[in-house]
This record gives structure tokens, C-alpha cells and sequence, in this order.
């Protein structure tokens, strides 16, 4: 009979993030492979010593990432898949960035609750976590890798929540290296896309489109959006954007946006919505609302909250839909 966790058990979770990373670092599910394997193979293949892998092999069969079959041999379940760098989806490089960067910041968690301050801002490094990093390419690197991972996931379930039918030329503000645009003008053929970031990002963003097979309909262009953005397109996408922003910054985005804009233009709002009322099963957004405090100093909203935060800047309000555990929202530009 299962019990409900006792803080004893849940201050351990650290533990569960340990024995995920271990299993990723080793590049254990890509040596796992499509069949169970002894443990003897399983250490030769990722240069470990056969009785430790064991018992990472045992915590990991707990956490319902590997099966123990016959003969000692362990496989690999369809959660621990999501360990493979190949698969999809693969969460391989949030578990890098979550393990390697992120836990490192949310030891000082409680410093942010204390002030109220991100990590950068008590650092002295200002409100720009951004800014900030921008002499930290490792840093760099890893975000942009987890978050293609995170939102490559997420790409089936937007083409599904919208339809891009009436958009001719749509620009991703804040698009990183280019994983959503490039996913939706793969799948509609019609669209022409632009990704608009800090230029660190531009020469990822560029392999990427020439991997896939999209550099004629796929640009990069570089720049802040707190300055200008570049107009020509119908559609504005920003997905994880707002949220790491304080409500002044956001309002100087979304002006930005609504100037970029011509009439009737349309601005997809793309981000976790945090309930009104809380429930266990809305952890998942509290702890990204803390990672907000304590990384770049943003807040996860309400769905009140976005769509007061947007119709301030000009915006009259669509629609909201699901878009797995995020939310897309729709806005016109209304006019001048
Ligand atoms: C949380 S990431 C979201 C990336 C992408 N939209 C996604 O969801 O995968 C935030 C993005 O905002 C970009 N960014 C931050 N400050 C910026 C600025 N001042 N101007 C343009 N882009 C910026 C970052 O480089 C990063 O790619």
C-alpha cells in the first residue's frame, strides 16, 4: 500500500535529480539500447564499475526509467528513453542543465525569498540574467540546448492548439535557436519564419536551419527586443518570454511588439499558466514560478494576469488554448 511522502522523503529529491544525471552523463539509455543487457555489457559500454552501475541500474528501475529482466540484464523503459539524446522526445539536455546549472542556483533559494532578488541581482550582476551571461558561453550552451529539448516537445501540440492557416511571415521574438519556427514552417508550407534574439544565438540558430532543411524559408536576425523589433511580419510568437520578465520589462516588450505589428496583426503568448486556486498537481508550476524568482527574476502569471499585462499595451484578447502543460493565447492588434 503506498503512503503519502513524509518531508524525510521528500527532502531527498535531490537524490532522484543525482541518479537521473548519473544515468544521462553515462550515456546509459543510448548503451541500453532497443534490448535488456546484462550489467557486466551495461559497464563495459559506459566505462563503469559493474557492482556500482548495478545499484544505479536498481534506483533507476525504482524511478520506472529501466526494467530488470532475466539473467541480471536490465532494459530501458519509455520514461528512461527520454535519456536518449536520439529520441523523442529527449529531455537528455534539460537533465545536463537541470543537474549541472540549475541546482547549483537553487541552493541559494532561500537568499531570493529573503530579498526578493534573482540570483543575479544579489550577485550585483543587475536584473538582466541575460546580460549577465553574456560572457558565459557554457552557460549559453546549455540553456539553449534544454530549452530546444523542452520546446521541440511542445511544437506538435501548438500546430495542434493554432491554426497557422491565415499567417504568411511570423517572427519569433526571443526564438532562441530557432526550434519552434523552424517546427511550424516544416509543417506549414506556406509560411516563411524569422527568429529574433541576442546574437549569441544566431550561429545555432543558423546550422539549425540549414540541418533541417530550411535556410531558404528560416532567418536569423539579431537584436534586443527592449529596443526595437524588427517589423514585415503578420504574426508575433513568444514562447517563454514574458515569464522571465518583471511586469516593466514585459510592458516594454509587448510595446515593442504592437509597434512591429501592422493592424490586425496577431501575438501568440506561449507559457505556463498558473492556477487561481493550487492543488498538488500544480507543483509543477510553482517550482517554475520559484526558478523565475531565483534565475532571471520573472514570475509565472495567471491567465488574468497575461491578459492584463497584453490588452495594456494595445492588445484586444481571442482566445486562450491547452498546449500540453502550457497555455497558448492569442491577441489582435486592434488598431492605431
Ligand atoms: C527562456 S528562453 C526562450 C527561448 C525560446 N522562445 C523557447 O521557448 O525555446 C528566452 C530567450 O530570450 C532571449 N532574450 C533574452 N533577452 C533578450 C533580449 N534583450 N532581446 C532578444 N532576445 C532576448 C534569450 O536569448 C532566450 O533565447
Amino acid at each position: 500500500m503506498s503512503r503519502s511522502p513524509s518531508v524525510y522523503d521528500l527532502v531527498q529529491s535531490h537524490r532522484i535529480t543525482a541518479v537521473i544525471y548519473a544515468a544521462a552523463k553515462l550515456n546509459l539509455a543510448e548503451a541500453i539500447g532497443g534490448e535488456a543487457k546484462s550489467v557486466a555489457e551495461l559497464a563495459r559500454l559506459v566505462c563503469a564499475d559493474e557492482s556500482a552501475l548495478r545499484r544505479l541500474l536498481v534506483a533507476l528501475t525504482t524511478l520506472g526509467l529501466c526494467t530488470q529482466a532475466t539473467g541480471d540484464r536490465f532494459g530501458i523503459t519509455d520514461l528512461g528513453r527520454e535519456l536518449d539524446q536520439t529520441a523523442d522526445p529527449s529531455f537528455k539536455d534539460w537533465v545536463l542543465f537541470e543537474s549541472e546549472m540549475l541546482a547549483q542556483s537553487w541552493s541559494g533559494l532561500v537568499d531570493s525569498v529573503r530579498s526578493g532578488k534573482s540570483a543575479a541581482e544579489l550577485r550585483g550582476d543587475g536584473d538582466d540574467r541575460y546580460a549577465a551571461t553574456s560572457n558565459a558561453p557554457e552557460w549559453t550552451s546549455r540553456f539553449n540546448a534544454a530549452m530546444v529539448s523542452l520546446t521541440r516537445s511542445l511544437v506538435p501540440k501548438i500546430v495542434a492548439a493554432h491554426d497557422f492557416t491565415a499567417a504568411r511571415a511570423i517572427i519569433d521574438v526571443g526564438g532562441g535557436t530557432g526550434e519552434l519556427i523552424s517546427g511550424l514552417v516544416q509543417r506549414n508550407a506556406h509560411l516563411d519564419g524569422v527568429v529574433f534574439d541576442l546574437a549569441r544565438c544566431e550561429a545555432d540558430a543558423r546550422a539549425h536551419f540549414v540541418r533541417v532543411g530550411l535556410a531558404d524559408r528560416c532567418r536569423f536576425v539579431a537584436g534586443n527586443f527592449f529596443e526595437a523589433i524588427p517589423g514585415g511580419a503578420d504574426t508575433i510568437l513568444m514562447k517563454s518570454i514574458l515569464h522571465n520578465w518583471k511586469d516593466d520589462r514585459c510592458k516594454i516588450i509587448l510595446q515593442n511588439c504592437y509597434d512591429a505589428l501592422p493592424t490586425a496583426g496577431t501575438l501568440i503568448v506561449i507559457e505556463r499558466i498558473m492556477p487561481e486556486h493550487f492543488k498538488a498537481e500544480d507543483a509543477g508550476c510553482a517550482l517554475s514560478d520559484l526558478n523565475m524568482l531565483r534565475g532571471p527574476g520573472g514570475r509565472e502569471r495567471t491567465e488574468a494576469e497575461y491578459r492584463t499585462l497584453v490588452v495594456s499595451a494595445g492588445f484586444s484578447f481571442v482566445v486562450t488554448a491547452g498546449v500540453g502543460s502550457f497555455s497558448l493565447l492569442k491577441f489582435t492588434k486592434s488598431g492605431a
